[in-house]
């Protein structure tokens, strides 16, 4: 696989940052937004011909900041006695899980881990924040937490 495919491939990826992924939870929403900077991020290196050098070190920081985030939304949905709680934290889990596995595939130096990545990066946030993390916004809201 050639560089100039990824980098058609990554710019198809780049998310730009929209009102309507916003909870209107200030940390939250800033957590979400520190995602998708560090994804563009990513495909900003891509598209630079550097995935090769900047993927692992890429992939640790997104883990890093998402346990972080992780952390955070579960003590707010615990304060909050959100209902779903259960099913939030395996949706996490998931999350980690995968994000790990590929970083021990980065350690081969596969540029398709470099695509899938991107893929995954970009559905699982972007559906996570609209979908399973809407499900929260209204008990937080009401709880007061943030
Ligand atoms: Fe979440």
């Amino acid at each position: 696989m050639g560089a100039n495919f990824l980098i058609k491939e990554s710019l198809m990826f780049f998310i730009d940052w929209d009102k309507k992924y916003e909870l209107g939870i200030k940390s939250i929403d800033d957590d979400h937004q520190k995602l998708v900077a560090l994804i563009d991020e990513l495909l900003v290196a891509l598209s630079n011909g550097k995935g090769r050098e900047l993927l692992a070190p890429i992939i640790k920081k997104v883990e890093d900041y998402t346990l972080y985030h992780f952390r955070r939304e579960e003590f707010f949905m615990k304060c909050a006695k959100y209902p779903n709680l259960e099913n939030h934290i395996i949706e996490h889990q998931h999350f980690i899980e995968k994000i790990k596995a590929m970083k021990a595939k980065s350690r081969l130096n596969d540029s398709t881990v470099a695509i899938e990545l991107m893929k995954f990066l970009k559905e699982w946030l972007i559906n996570h924040i609209q979908v399973s993390d809407r499900k929260y916004e209204a008990i937080l809201k009401k709880s007061g937490v943030q």
